[in-house]
C-alpha cells in the first residue's frame, strides 16, 4: 500500500520536474550559458555564487575531461547531476572522500587539489543537481528503483555491513523508523547531514584515551580536542579536561563510525540504490 502512495507520488513529481527542468535549461540557453544554469537556480540553491564561479573554472579543468561539460557523464565516466552520492551529499561529505582517494580500480583518478578547491567543485556540482530539479525529488525514486535482493548480498559480502550489524539484531525494523530519504542519508552518514537529527548515541560517540606522564590512563568519551586541550567524560560520568603541549599527553581517538567514513569513497550509485532498497525491507 505504502509503495503505491509512493509511486503515485513519483508520477506527480516526474511530472511537475520535467516541466521546472526544461524551463531552466531554457533560460540557460537563451543566456548562452554553457553551463545552463540560471541565475535562479544559483540563488535557490543557495551555494555561494564566488565558490561556484571557481568551482565552475577547476570542474572544467579537472573534471569535464571525463564526466563531460555540464557534468551530464561521458566516455566511461557516470552522470553526476543524477549521482545519488551527488544528490546525498552535504558540503563535501560524500564526494570530497571519492574526489581525494578516487576510485582508482574504475577509472577515477585520485586527486590532490587542496580541500577549499574540492569545497568550490563541490558547490558547483550542488547548483547542477539543484538546476535539475533533482535533489528535492529523487529519494522516492531511489528506494523504488534499487534491488533489495542484491542489497542484501553487498551488506553481507563486498560492504562488510554484517561485521557491525545485524538484520535482526540492531537494524531490525530499520525500515520502519525512518522514511526510504531519511534512511538513506542514516545509513550513508550516521553522524549527521540529512536526516541526521537523531543525534550521537552512546554507540556512536568518539572515545578518547588520556595518557599523561605520570598516572594512569583516561578512557571516556571525547567532550573536545584541540591542539592546547582535550577534554572527556568518564564511565561515571566525571569530566576530565587535560592541557596538551605537543604529543603529551598522548592521546588515542577511536570513531566507531569510521567504518562508515572508510566506505563512504567505496559506493557506486547502485550499491547506495540497492542498500537502501534492502534496508526499507527490515520491518
Ligand atoms: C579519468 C577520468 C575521470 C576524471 C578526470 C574524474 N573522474 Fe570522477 N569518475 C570517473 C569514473 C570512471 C567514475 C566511476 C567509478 C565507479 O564506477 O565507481 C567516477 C566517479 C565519480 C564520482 C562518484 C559518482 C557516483 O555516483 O558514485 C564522483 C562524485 C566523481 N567521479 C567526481 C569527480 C570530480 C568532481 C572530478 C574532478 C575533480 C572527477 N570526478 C574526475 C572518472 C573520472
Ligand atoms: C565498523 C563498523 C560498522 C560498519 C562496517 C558499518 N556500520 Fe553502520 N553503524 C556503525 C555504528 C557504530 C553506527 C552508529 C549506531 C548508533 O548510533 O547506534 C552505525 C549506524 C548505522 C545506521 C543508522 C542506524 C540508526 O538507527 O540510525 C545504519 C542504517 C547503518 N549503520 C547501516 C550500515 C550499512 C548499510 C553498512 C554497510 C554498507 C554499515 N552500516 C557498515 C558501525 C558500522
Amino acid at each position: 500500500m505504502r509503495v503505491l502512495e509512493l509511486a503515485a507520488g513519483v508520477a506527480l513529481l516526474a511530472t511537475c520536474l520535467s516541466g521546472q527542468e526544461a524551463a531552466v535549461s531554457g533560460a540557460g540557453r537563451a543566456a548562452a550559458d554553457k553551463n545552463a544554469i540560471s541565475a535562479a537556480a544559483l540563488a535557490g540553491s543557495k551555494e555561494d555564487p564566488a565558490a561556484f564561479e571557481r568551482g565552475a573554472k577547476l570542474y572544467a579543468a579537472n573534471c569535464a575531461g571525463c564526466h563531460g561539460a555540464v557534468a551530464r557523464g561521458g566516455v566511461g565516466a557516470p552522470d553526476l547531476v543524477r549521482s545519488v552520492l551527488v544528490l546525498d551529499d552535504e558540503k563535501g561529505i560524500l564526494i570530497a572522500p571519492v574526489i581525494r582517494d578516487g576510485r582508482v580500480d574504475q577509472g577515477m583518478p585520485k586527486s590532490s587539489l587542496p580541500d577549499s578547491q574540492i569545497a568550490d567543485i563541490v558547490a558547483w556540482l550542488h547548483v547542477q543537481t539543484y538546476a535539475a530539479g533533482h535533489r528535492s525529488t529523487y529519494a522516492f525514486q531511489d528506494v523504488l528503483t534499487g534491488n533489495a535482493k542484491k542489497g542484501e548480498a553487498y551488506f553481507n559480502g563486498a560492504g562488510g555491513c554484517h561485521t557491525c550489524h545485524s538484520p535482526t539484531g540492531d537494524l531490525k525494523g530499520i525500515g520502519a523508523k525512518y522514511d526510504g530519504f531519511t534512511l538513506q542519508a542514516r545509513w550513508l552518514q550516521p553522524r549527521g547531514g540529512r536526516g541526521g537529527r537523531g543525534g550521537a548515541s552512546a554507540r556512536s560517540a568518539i572515545k578518547v584515551t588520556v595518557t599523561p606522564l605520570s598516572g594512569p590512563p583516561v578512557t571516556g568519551t571525547l567532550d573536545r580536542v584541540d591542539d592546547f586541550s582535550v577534554s572527556l567524560r568518564d564511565a561515571g560520568g566525571d569530566y576530565h579536561s587535560f592541557t596538551r603541549m605537543g604529543d603529551v599527553p598522548k592521546v588515542e581517538i577511536r570513531d566507531p563510525l569510521k567504518g562508515h567514513t572508510d566506505l563512504l569513497s567505496k559506493y557506486s550509485d547502485a550499491d547506495i540504490h540497492n542498500m537502501t532498497a534492502y534496508l526499507v525491507t527490515l520491518k
